[in-house]
């Protein structure tokens, strides 16, 4: 798959044991998601543009970077919460919207329900964030929305992703790469996606 980057590292898969496992609670699922959106965000940004300053130190001047654009994380409400914490933890800086989709429970077509973006996204380097790309239909949505907005330089941080949601996802939007922690295998006949981690929201937030 092309412009999809499936983080593989040791640590990642230990939080995602505990995010699969249906019998872990709350605090520590809140606790994994917030640990690996840490780590998705360290390389969802990998390519953000820096300007050189010069900075000087006790001892002498030398070179320091600072971005040359705002990072702007887009939350898909409301699972997508669930990564901001960790995310923010890693570039604090950051500035945070938001978007409000849900899918619909019989259609599982996206339904838009709120928006709310800072200013300067167009020329922003832009995370949007859902735990769960699983028809692509809610992050495909959200991206247009964004571009429609004025945003050009969106990345798409998913934690779980199923392989319907990635095509949908890069034929909508071939130039938006996507970054999650796990390709998982593909949806059942609810969209749910398998093995998955259930429902990414009622889990997070304790409503199951
Ligand atoms: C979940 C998830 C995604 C969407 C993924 O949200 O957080 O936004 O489903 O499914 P899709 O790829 O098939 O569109 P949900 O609709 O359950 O809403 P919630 O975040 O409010 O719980
Ligand atoms: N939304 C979820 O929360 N989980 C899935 O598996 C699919 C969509």
């Amino acid at each position: 798959m092309n412009n999809v980057l499936e983080v593989d590292h040791p640590v990642i898969d230990i939080y995602l044991t505990a995010l699969r496992d249906k019998t872990t609670k709350t605090a520590p699922f809140r606790r994994a998601m917030a640990n690996i959106g840490n780590i998705l965000a360290y390389h969802a940004l990998s390519e953000l543009p820096l300007t050189e300053f010069e900075v000087e130190t006790p001892i002498q001047k030398t070179s320091g970077f600072t971005p040359s654009t705002d990072v702007v994380v887009i939350p898909i409400l409301r699972a997508g919460l669930s990564l901001v914490d960790g995310i923010i933890n890693f570039i604090p800086e950051a500035k945070v919207g938001h978007i409000g989709v849900y899918r619909h429970e019989e259609t599982h077509e996206p339904v838009n329900y709120y928006h709310n973006l800072p200013n300067g996204i167009e020329d922003a380097f832009t995370l949007v964030v859902d735990p769960m790309l699983a028809t692509g239909g809610s992050g495909s949505h959200a991206v247009k929305f964004l571009k429609e907005s004025g945003a050009k330089n969106i990345r798409f941080v998913a934690l779980i992703a199923a392989p319907e949601g990635i095509e949908r996802l890069q034929t909508d939007h071939p130039d938006v790469p996507i970054i999650t922690a796990s390709i998982d295998e593909k949806l059942n006949d609810q969209a749910y996606i398998i093995p998955g981690l259930g429902d990414a929201g009622d889990r997070y937030f304790g409503t199951t």
